[in-house]
């Protein structure tokens, strides 16, 4: 006899109208990504993205996209914060971070959410540390949104555990 099962995958993705309804950290966090675009080296895209993180001793790393005429050279923000993170605090767990973004074609900011590869590189980083990522997402104004757990962005991740 054939047994077949549907599996249900549902997350949940809190949103917050502005980031003045965010718990103080938080919007600090959100703050200091929506800064920090500026420091992003975008000139082919135009489209500057800032990621900050809350470690779990306190310390805050940040990290902007970094083109290259080569476009797949190009690396995101959030890859770089988590390079950066693992490089400056080796051995210490993140607990949040903020990821924003600028660019003068956006009529309305709306939150975007990591890419494939910066999915699987925050599954792994959480797997590392076995500790969950908060997430909080939002353009320069507008909606927030957080997920509590990285590793919802990216269901049936591939894991060091399936290598074995
Ligand atoms: N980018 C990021 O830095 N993070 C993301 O989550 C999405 C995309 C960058 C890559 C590239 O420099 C530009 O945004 C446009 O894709």
């Amino acid at each position: 006899m054939t047994s077949i099962k549907k599996i249900p995958h549902t997350i949940h993705i809190i949103e917050y109208a502005s980031s003045d309804d965010l718990p103080h950290e938080d919007a600090d966090l959100l703050l200091s990504a929506r800064e920090i675009t500026e420091h992003a080296y975008a000139p082919y895209s135009n489209f500057k993205v800032g990621a900050v993180a809350r470690l779990s001793n306190g310390a805050i790393v940040s990290g902007t996209n970094q083109e290259n005429a080569s476009y797949p050279v190009g690396i995101c923000a959030e890859r770089v914060l988590l390079s950066s993170a693992s490089s400056q605090h080796p051995g210490i767990a993140i607990n949040t971070i903020a990821v924003s973004y600028s660019s003068a074609s956006v009529k309305e900011y709306v939150p975007v959410s990591p890419c494939g590869i910066c999915r699987q590189t925050l599954v792994e980083y959480q797997q590392r540390f076995k500790q969950h990522i908060k997430l909080i997402l939002s353009g320069q104004n507008g909606k927030v949104h957080i997920i509590e757990n990285a590793a919802d962005l990216l269901p049936f991740a591939f894991e060091s555990g399936n290598l074995t």
